[in-house]
């Protein structure tokens, strides 16, 4: 009698929740004949890279569409490394840094071979969108896909945060705070010694990492390629001024874009007479479990990916503008420019005064 009321209950709760998964898709069907969707991962990987695949992988499957993972970006996507995707394979990935998906850094795809090949696998397998989630080159790639036909979506991952349409890409917030990390424990060897550390920060031709490195960090001085200092007067000058202020430590934030962590260390050592170090963080800032923030916006924003497409729209790229997640036209947003603004920097040195 209790088992019969049990299955009974059970019964109408998953009919209850069937009706309303089948009303969901019911309410795409008109706008969209989408049926199978790609997802690669290319260029660096980034923390919430693997957030960005499980949220786009669930949405689609929570509306009906199969989902095929392209293992190493878009040269496997020319090869044909491609395998099914359920819902349970994608179990276990949020809190994992790097990409399940692997990455690769594509030339040959560039090509028209590789193009001609890329084309054929699509049209093999059947699919109807490709999701690339990257930086600006894995952009480009899929804006180069589009303009063969093919549709895209593009979503930004890239812990540089260079890419000019988005106020924010994945893989930032946790690369800064790794890099955070590591400035507060050299700051304690740094003080101890009353030193001066030169800590070098990735970021390729962008200041994005440095800044918020040295804004977060406590940094005498934030080197980054958008605002370039002159050697003498704003590095030098103002290691010295800080010394007359009562300084027994320096941290210099140097973007890889400006230099190399060691040399500056060694010039700023022969101008002031003050014992200097360089550490090159490197790749430790790419791996890592995402933070919170990375893992929160990579999921919604892989809900708004798939949303988009099965509202019919094609060729997006998913952005955050102003807190908010939205989608704007690939052609447009792959010609945004990301700056630094002059205060920005201003800000900085007034901080470390
Ligand atoms: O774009 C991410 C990034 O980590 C940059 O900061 C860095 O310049 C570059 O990738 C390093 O690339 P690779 O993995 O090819 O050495």
């Amino acid at each position: 009698m209790k088992n019969n009321i049990l299955e009974q209950l059970e019964k109408q709760a998953l009919e209850g929740f069937d009706k309303e998964l089948s009303q969901e898709r019911h309410k795409y069907e008109a706008l969209s004949t989408c049926s199978r969707i790609g997802i690669l991962t290319s260029g660096g990987d980034a923390p919430g890279m693997n957030a960005l695949i499980r949220g786009i992988a669930r949405t689609a499957l929570y509306y009906d569409l199969r989902v095929f993972g392209i293992q190493r970006g878009f040269h496997g996507l020319s090869h044909g490394h491609i395998e099914e995707l359920k819902a349970r394979d994608v179990s276990d990935t949020l809190q994992r840094g790097g990409t399940f998906l692997m990455s690769a850094r594509s030339e040959s795809f560039m090509t028209e071979k590789g193009m001609n090949k890329t084309l054929a696998i699509i049209e093999a397998f059947n699919l109807d969108c490709i999701f690339c989630i990257g930086g600006e080159g894995t952009w480009k790639g899929a804006y180069s896909l589009a303009k063969q036909g093919v549709p895209v979506m593009v979503l930004p991952a890239t812990i540089d945060n260079d890419i000019g349409a988005s106020d924010y890409s994945i893989g930032f917030d946790t690369a800064v705070n790794t890099a955070v990390s590591a400035v507060d424990k050299l700051r304690d060897t740094v003080s101890s010694h009353e030193r001066c550390s030169v800590v070098e920060v990735m970021g390729r031709n962008s200041g994005h990492i440095a800044m918020a490195v040295g804004l977060a960090g406590g940094a005498e001085i934030v080197m980054v390629p958008e605002h370039p200092l002159d050697l003498m007067n704003d590095v030098i000058g103002n290691i010295l001024s800080s010394r007359n202020r009562g300084k027994r430590h320096y941290i210099v934030v140097l973007a890889e874009g400006c230099g190399k962590a060691q040399e500056l260390a060694k010039t700023i050592e022969e101008y002031t007479g003050i014992e200097s170090r360089g550490t090159n963080l490197g790749y430790v800032q790419r791996g890592g479990s995402p933070s919170a923030r990375d893992r929160t916006l990579a999921s919604l924003m892989g809900v708004h990916s798939v949303r988009t497409l099965l509202e019919g729209r094609l060729n997006r790229a998913i952005i955050l503008k102003e807190g908010v997640v939205k989608d704007i036209p690939l052609e447009e947003a792959i010609h945004i420019e990301k700056v630094i603004s002059d205060d920005l920097s201003k800000q900085a040195d007034i901080l470390a005064f």
